[in-house]
């Protein structure tokens, strides 16, 4: 069983090509959040995978959270994760393992995809160029080939990209990310909106509605920039970061 979240399509993309090559079964985080589906039973030697992006060189909060509350059967034989990033991903293994402690898995195995970039919400963060983007997926998808192999042989493994100032940027930068940068009363609509709902369709949240045709956004965000990056007119920005800077989401024609 693969639980995965994703917001711009990244992880969605590995996801998919895990649980097809793995022949599992997929389970979307916040879906199963929404539904308060906590308990799961997993077959005997069944592997248990969760993919992700990195968000400030950690899990996403609402994928620990959601750890946190999972309930199955019996221990796991075989716990691994792969998650995607921009760049590179601090200790995201060590945060991983710790969410697993409290409830005595062990992590065997964990691999990070470098994708193309969907953080713009601060000065300084810019996308991918073009090309960069098709090449990173190029790839990734290369990287799976190689991976699904070792996942299927239940392999122990750790192949991560840390980065430089790794517990910087886990242990202090990510806790401050994660209280005073995911607040989205910093979006807004700009008068190009056509009102065709997509922001509301792509939010994994459900954290948009549209009144008088207009988005709203009620504050329980996770700031993966779906909404922003999928918005056909570019009718949506955070504050004044993403002026000019371009979209992206996994598919998008370019
Ligand atoms: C809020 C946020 C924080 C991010 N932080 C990091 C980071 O710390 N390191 C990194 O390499 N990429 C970072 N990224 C980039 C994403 O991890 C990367 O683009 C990922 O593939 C997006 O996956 P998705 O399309 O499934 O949402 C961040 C993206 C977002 C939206
Ligand atoms: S996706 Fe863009 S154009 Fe469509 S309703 Fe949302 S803001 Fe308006
Ligand atoms: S409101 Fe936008 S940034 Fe926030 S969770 Fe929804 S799609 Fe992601």
């Amino acid at each position: 069983m693969i639980f995965y979240f994703s917001g711009c399509g990244n992880s969605r993309h590995v996801a998919e090509t895990l649980a097809t090559g793995l022949n599992d079964q997929l389970v979307f985080i916040p879906e199963a959040e929404r539904e308060n589906r906590y308990e799961y039973t997993l077959a005997e030697e069944e592997r248990l995978g969760f993919v992700f992006p990195i968000y400030s060189w950690a899990p996403p909060k609402l994928v620990l959270d959601f750890i946190g509350k999972m309930n199955l059967n019996a221990k796991p034989s075989y716990v691994y994760f792969v998650c995607t990033c921009g760049d590179n991903c601090g200790q995201t293994e060590k945060v991983f393992r710790q969410s697993l402690e409290p409830k005595g898995w062990e992590l065997a195995a964990c691999c990070s995809l470098q994708m193309p970039e969907t953080y713009i919400g601060m000065p300084g963060f810019k996308l991918d160029t073009k090309e960069n983007a098709q090449r990173k997926i190029a790839n990734a998808d290369a990287k799976i080939e190689t991976l699904l192999p070792r996942l299927l042989d239940k392999g122990h493994f750790s192949d991560m990209i840390v980065g430089g100032m790794a517990w910087l940027k886990s242990k202090l930068i990510n806790p401050g990310f994660n209280h005073f940068a995911t607040d989205d009363s910093k979006y807004r609509s700009t008068e190009q909106c056509i009102h065709c709902g997509r922001c509301v369709e792509v939010c994994p949240l459900k954290n948009i509605t549209l009144e008088e045709g207009r988005p709203l956004w009620h504050g329980h965000c996770t700031i993966c920039m779906a909404c922003y990056h999928h918005c056909p007119v570019n009718a949506i920005q955070y504050g004044k970061s993403t002026e000019g800077k371009g979209q992206y989401y996994f598919g998008i024609e370019s």
